[in-house]
């Protein structure tokens, strides 16, 4: 049976996370979160006060950054660091980020040799515009925003308990803003993919929708 590359993409909080790992599961495929590479990212130059308008800097620092999954956990330089990366400090910053050309060359070369082989299910927001152009198939999440900002501050309170609705909210639009308004790769819907509104489906529901997808686009190919 030949594999095929399934891209999802969608603004922040729409469970695409959520799908493309229950996707792959129930395929037999590899899960790919390509934001945590970006908050990987993020959390070293944080860590290391890099100057984001020194490309020096920048380049040097993406020259120390190693980073690898293990059980779908993103690893910074073999340290697991995924409780690290999914707090305000870096969703406040892993826009900016995510913008600059030298952190997505970087990124992008890594995600196109992890779905080289195919079999991969990758979320984010330019997978199926950029990183993989011809996915076979490829998923474009929605949900409406209120919905989106209540699953985040679902997800996040027991964790940070100062955190508010509204800062939830605020982050939210900031982050579709420049995730959607950026030069390199913006968020945007590629031509020919299939959207999908979330907003009244349960988790399974969605699921099955996506896996009924995939399997029309894995009997095409084979
Ligand atoms: O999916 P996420 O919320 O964990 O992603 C964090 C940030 O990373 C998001 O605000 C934009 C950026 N990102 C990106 O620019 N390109 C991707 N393919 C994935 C994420």
């Amino acid at each position: 049976m030949k594999k095929i590359n399934i891209a999802i993409d969608g603004f922040s909080s729409t469970g695409k996370s959520t799908l493309a790992r229950q996707l792959a599961d129930k395929l037999g495929y590899t899960y790919v979160d390509s934001g945590a590479m970006y908050r990987a990212i993020t959390f070293y130059f944080i860590q290391h006060h890099i100057d984001l308008h020194s490309n020096n800097d920048v380049a040097e620092a993406l020259n120390q950054i190693h980073l690898t999954f293990q059980d779908n956990i993103i690893c910074l330089n073999g340290m697991p660091i995924e409780s690290e990366i999914r707090g305000m400090e870096i969703s406040s910053k892993v826009s900016e980020v995510a913008a600059l050309e030298a952190v997505r060359i970087f990124a992008v070369r890594q995600q196109q040799m992890m779905g080289a082989q195919k079999g991969v299910v990758m979320d984010g927001r330019d997978i199926g515009t950029t990183v993989f152009p011809d996915a076979e198939l490829k998923i474009f999440l929605t949900a409406n925003e209120s919905v989106r900002s209540q699953r985040r501050y679902d997800e996040l309170k027991d964790k940070q308990s100062d955190i508010s609705l509204e800062d939830i909210q605020s982050n939210l639009k900031h982050r579709d803003h420049i995730d959607s308004t950026r030069e390199h790769s913006p968020l945007r819907k590629a031509h020919d993919a299939v959207e999908l509104d979330n907003t009244h489906y349960s988790m399974s529901e969605q699921l099955d929708i996506a896996y009924q997808w995939a399997m029309e686009c894995i009997n095409r190919t084979n």
